[in-house]
């Protein structure tokens, strides 16, 4: 994933914010040995989620992030698939790390730069795009904050000493977004006094602040139940339906290849590619459920690119897109419609190929044969067709 891909709208290139994610610190509230960055959950660690979310808004980069050399490895299998700066040191404290991680940002000289939490992973474009407004407005700084809804107590010995006013209370999230040039003077003047956030170091160092509606969905990890529930909701999941089609029309040859598999035939399909339609038809639906267009959108015909490859490269692709969703295949369901050749022998082994290509077991999968009791092209023997429905789990929240 490359973070900071030039985004131009209408009115031109947007400025680009780039990125210090603090990964340094030990986790000792969620406990587990492991610190909660680089603790597995729904498979990847958790940094890993929060990167991804970072990769997923436009004009975002570079990425820097900040992190305890100590744990060389497991940052690296951290951020396998994605291109942040190289890894500079954490210090002793949240704001001795981010102050490390702006320092080495200095030499890209970014306009806007945002702080944020690896224990962070749901940051949404929602979120940072209403940062954005307030900067690309004026402000010198602006943070995510939430009302606070409970009533606030300050306790001493476990008795209550004071009942606050809500009013005016706000909690405050990350990513905490700033003119780059302000907050790395501001870090530099407060270096050595103690502050939690990035927006407590800006005031004291007398800048004014912003504040935009933050997101209820941006938790932070910091107990072992937190973790527990950033899983639940990595791993939700919905279920999307895809369906294709394609035909192809007989040519002079003496072999056809259909979900993968070449049969030995009088006739050959013509076509840009091997002309495979059980495979176009399933790449179609694999696009559709993803709500990805279609094959000319992807492979546009007559581009050079995809002649003469064999369609299971189209497949790779759709995998591919598939992946950077985190959709998984629950079936396929492929049905070819042709008079010639008979196909029935073949289904085992198409099934197999298609299972393979897929990364799936061959129980996902169903290869189906019929003729169409000679009406139309198919049955008139001028081509073959194919259709196919395809279900895909995605992550319930499709930003
Ligand atoms: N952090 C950091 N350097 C530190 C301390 C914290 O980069 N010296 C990072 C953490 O990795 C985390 C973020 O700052 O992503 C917010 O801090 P916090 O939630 O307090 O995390 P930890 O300090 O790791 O957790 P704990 O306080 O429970 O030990
Ligand atoms: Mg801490």
């Amino acid at each position: 994933m490359v973070y900071g891909a030039p985004f131009v709208t209408g009115l031109g290139a947007m400025l680009q914010i780039a990125a210090v994610v603090a990964a340094a610190g030990r986790g000792e509230r969620t406990g587990g040995g492991v610190p909660k960055q680089y603790r597995p959950v729904a498979g990847r660690p958790l940094l890993s989620w929060t990167l991804h979310g970072l990769g997923a808004l436009d004009g975002v980069g570079p990425v820097q992030v900040v992190c305890d050399p100590v744990h060389h490895d497991r940052y690296s299998a951290s951020v396998e698939g994605f291109d942040p700066l190289p890894p500079v040191a954490g210090g002793a404290t949240r704001q001795a790390s981010v102050l490390r991680g702006l320092e080495a940002l200095a030499a890209h000289e970014p306009d806007y730069v945002m702080v944020h939490d690896a224990a962070r992973p749901f940051v949404a474009p929602d979120l940072v795009g209403r940062l954005r407004v307030a900067l690309d407005g004026g402000a010198e700084g602006v943070i995510p904050v939430l009302p606070v809804t409970d009533t606030v107590k300050r306790c001493r010995d476990k008795v209550i000493a004071e009942t606050l006013d809500r009013r005016g209370l706000a909690l405050a999230q990350t990513p905490q977004a700033f003119r780059y040039a302000n907050l790395l003077l501001a870090h530099r003047a407060c270096a050595g006094r103690e502050f939690t956030d990035d927006a407590a170091v800006a005031e004291a160092a007398g800048m004014t602040v912003a504040t935009v509606a933050g997101d209820a969905g941006n938790m932070k990890v910091t107990t072992a139940d937190d973790l527990v529930e950033a899983e639940r909701r990595l791993e939700a999941r919905e279920i999307r339906v895809g369906t294709g089609f394609d035909a192809h029309a007989f040519a002079k040859g003496d072999r056809v290849t259909l979900c993968g598999v070449r049969i030995p035939h009088g006739r050959t399909l013509a076509g840009d590619t091997d002309a495979d339609v059980g495979l176009h038809a399933l790449v179609d639906a694999m696009l559709g459920a993803m709500g990805e267009g279609d094959l000319g959108a992807h492979f546009p015909v007559g581009d050079p690119a995809w002649k003469g490859r064999p369609s299971s490269d189209l497949v790779a692709v759709a995998v591919g897109l598939m992946k950077a969703r985190r959709a998984r295949l629950v079936n396929a369901d492929i049905t070819l419609i042709c008079q010639r050749p008979r196909l029935a022998p073949h289904r085992p082994a198409m099934k197999a190929r298609v299972a393979a290509l897929l990364g799936v077991d061959p129980a996902r999968v169903n290869i189906k044969a019929t003729s169409t009791d000679g009406l139309g092209f198919a049955g008139r023997g001028e081509g073959v067709a194919g259709q196919a429905a395809v279900t895909l789990a995605m992550p319930a929240t499709v930003s």
